[in-house]
């Protein structure tokens, strides 16, 4: 007979097992960290421009960074020197720095779909990542208490107040202060009762920590993340008790909310992963979402998965703004739009009959919706995973260069085709006045 103990002690043995896989990965810092790119990557994968013409370039001009050789080979960039050589060699025959419409909010987009490993975090992961290599800075947050994707970031002591948890918590403490005072201020003789912010909550103190307390630095130059971790699981059960005591509470507009906070212009891109549920911590992720990105792996039970899935969530999302008195959804506007929504097949084999029928399937159900380039299945994936990295983070002298090649261009595609539903959905979102010019598009 098995109980509680015996669980725990099952998960102690596997958390040693993960510390020492850790310790060998991350040898000899112990933390992870980024590795530099050749003079080959950086040109033809990374600036997208003839490795010749690199090499001319840094020839010609001895200012340009010049990479580091590691133990006496080729130098090799680190994505700071790409940066730079990026903003150095941009110019009108040669563009190299990334679209980025002025005074405006980053692009907030949500990976989702309630059946379990549809590939969401590898899509999380993968397009964060090509996204830091295109130029941009990305906000990584995990919205699952998995915590795959934090874990990937190497973000693993991770407590549950620093999480999208304690995001809701605070939230709720700064709505429950604001209402109250509201309801002070009110003239009418008929003022609704107080509300009380939970103890719990009281405690911890969440209401005066600023927004940036919650975001953490990654190996990457240009990604942040708010992590998640097991315990923020809790977060089910705490919103549910927490509605209890202020139903006007709009949780769901808690996490858009704090982002609306950061200034428009600390990131261009805002990537959130989701659990394999519709629940709380889901619906904050796409409330707050421009774009919304389903992936599905290419199988009937998946597309039939997928199908239930958008059903629950345009049945939950009709219901938010229901029966609620006004409530501050920042910079989403009510009812809750999507600027696009796009369904993406991920696992997919090139020679596999099924899944081609399946392609077809979801083309003809989803239309344009469906992303053109699939994400292909991959030892890349399932051999960088051990690594504890992304295919972009793996060096491709750890594998077969053409398995390397064949993952990078696959995740290169859906990138492209990615980058390009978010700049037409940058488009269409309103002007914010990041960069001081103020202006009230209603788009
Ligand atoms: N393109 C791919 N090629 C090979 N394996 C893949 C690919 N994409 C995902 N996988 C593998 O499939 C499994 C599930 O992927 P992932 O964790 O990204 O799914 P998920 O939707 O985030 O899962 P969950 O619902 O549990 O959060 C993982 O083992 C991952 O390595
Ligand atoms: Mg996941």
């Amino acid at each position: 007979m098995y109980d509680h103990a015996d669980l725990a002690a099952l998960q102690a043995s596997s958390l040693r097992m993960q510390e020492w896989i850790r310790r060998q990965t991350y040898s000899p810092e112990n933390e992870k960290l980024l590795r530099r790119f050749s003079a080959w990557e950086t040109a033809e994968f990374i600036l997208r421009l003839p490795l010749a013409e690199l090499r001319a370039a840094l020839a010609a001009d001895p200012d340009l960074p010049r990479g580091e050789s590691e133990a006496g080979g080729q130098p090799r960039f680190s994505l700071e020197e790409i940066g730079v050589l990026r903003e150095r060699l941009h110019g009108p025959k040669r563009p190299l720095l990334p679209h980025r419409p002025r005074g405006k909010r980053a692009l907030r987009a949500a990976v989702a779909n309630f059946k379990g490993g549809a590939g969401k975090s590898t899509v999380a992961l993968h397009f964060a990542h090509a996204a830091a290599l295109a130029g941009y800075r990305v906000l990584l947050v995990d919205f699952d208490p998995q915590a795959t994707l934090s874990h990937a970031m190497g973000l693993t002591e991770v407590e549950e107040d620093a999480t999208v948890w304690g995001i809701m918590a605070r939230d709720l403490a700064l709505e429950t202060e604001r209402m109250n005072a509201a309801a002070a201020g009110a003239a009418s003789g008929t003022r609704p009762a107080r509300r009380e912010v939970p103890e719990a909550v009281r405690e911890m103190g969440l209401a005066g920590r600023a927004p940036e307390d919650f975001i953490r630095p990654t190996p990457w130059p240009t990604i942040d993340m708010i992590p998640s971790c097991a315990n923020a699981a809790f977060v089910e059960f705490a919103t549910a008790q927490y509605r209890h005591l202020n139903p006007e509470w709009s949780f769901f507009a808690g996490v858009s909310r704090f982002l609306d906070a950061l200034p428009d212009d600390a990131y261009d891109l805002m990537l959130f992963d989701c659990p394999p549920a519709i629940g709380y911590q889901s619906m904050n992720a796409v409330f707050a979402a421009d774009l919304l990105y389903i992936p599905s792996g290419p199988g009937y039970w998946e597309y039939d998965s997928t199908t239930s899935f958008v059903g629950q969530l345009a049945e939950a999302l009709e219901d938010l703004a229901e029966g609620r008195e006004a409530f501050p959804t920042g910079k989403i506007a009510l009812p809750k739009t999507f600027r696009d929504v796009r369904f993406l097949l991920t696992r997919y084999e090139p020679g596999n009959d099924l899944h081609a029928a399946m392609f077809e399937a979801f083309r003809k159900v989803f239309g344009e919706r469906l992303c053109e380039h699939p994400i292909e299945h991959t030892r890349a994936v399932e051999q960088s995973g051990r690594f504890l990295c992304s295919v972009y983070e793996m060096d491709y002298r750890d594998m077969t260069r053409d398995t390397w090649k064949r993952a990078r261009r696959s995740f290169d595609r859906a990138w492209g085709e990615f980058a390009e539903a978010m700049r037409r959905s940058w488009e269409a979102i309103p002007e914010t006045g990041a960069a001081g010019r103020g202006a009230e598009d209603a788009a």
